[in-house]
């Protein structure tokens, strides 16, 4: 069975997305975070990808400085000094693959693509997922700021669901380009989040997730806002609060 993206909705709470992993207890986007952000019932996760040589890495930054104990441009290191560095607690930066293998059959995995090139690596390794069985389509979601980044995964792979996101920002554009490229979902931040702007994407048929949302009365706005995901670091407390962890078959 796939996934429905607007079920959420229909239970009028949003669903629970681990943003980075849990990444409000352990380093973000390591494997220690997603494997977390699992044992705290999370069953869909948020992670970022750069594209460094030919490897999907996941990493927010285009630099080791902030999340490891490394420093400067990913683009300048070996993917053996890249493997090297201390993302946190002794965490490496893991590879895509590895997340992908730690997550099948027990969460949907959102793959955010963050840096040039990403759009076709990360097809085709999700096709390969797809074609070994271990994943389905529908509990992969790709999404992005650069929107023709998504525009070319929708030409390499259609089955693969997308969401373009966006940040602070007046937002009518977004939905004419999430219509144009047939994306199920809009991610927008909290500051965009405008009961115009859902109401707008509900009538095209699109889901409405916001990032970033941990605290109580940011999440209360949001049930009122009906949006119909959350992107959070610390999964437990949404899903107390009533959000919906998704079922994935
Ligand atoms: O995908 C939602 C959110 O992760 C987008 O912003 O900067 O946390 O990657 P950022
Ligand atoms: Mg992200």
């Amino acid at each position: 069975m796939e996934v429905d993206p607007r079920g959420a909705q229909d239970a009028g709470l949003p669903v629970c997305i681990a943003h980075r992993g849990a990444s409000g207890h352990e380093p973000e986007n390591t494997l220690r975070a997603f494997a977390r952000a699992l044992d705290l019932g999370a069953t869909w996760l948020e992670l970022d990808v750069h594209l460094v040589h030919d490897r999907l890495l996941v990493i927010h930054d285009d630099t080791l400085d902030r999340t490891t104990d490394g420093r400067g441009p990913l683009a300048v290191h070996s993917l053996a000094e890249l493997r090297a560095v201390d993302a946190g607690s002794g965490e490496r930066i893991p590879f895509l693959e590895e997340v992908l293998e730690l997550a099948a059959g027990r969460a949907r995995l959102n793959v955010e693509l963050k840096g040039p090139g990403t759009a076709a690596p990360t097809v085709k390794l999700l096709q390969a997922e797809v074609a070994a069985g271990r994943w389905q389509p529908g509990q992969l979601l790709l999404s992005s700021f650069d929107w023709d980044a998504l525009k070319e995964t929708r030409q390499l792979e259609p089955a693969l669901p997308v969401a373009p996101l966006m940040g602070k920002g007046a937002g009518g554009e977004i939905l004419e380009v999430a219509e144009r490229m047939e994306a199920e979902a809009i991610h927008i931040s909290r500051w965009s989040a405008r009961s115009r702007l859902v109401a707008a994407a509900h009538a095209r048929g699109l889901a409405v997730r916001v990032f970033p949302v941990n605290r109580p009365w940011e999440y209360d706005l949001m049930v009122r806002l009906e949006i119909d995901g959350i992107f959070t670091d610390f999964p437990e407390q949404a899903l107390s609060w009533g959000a919906l962890a998704p079922e994935l078959v």
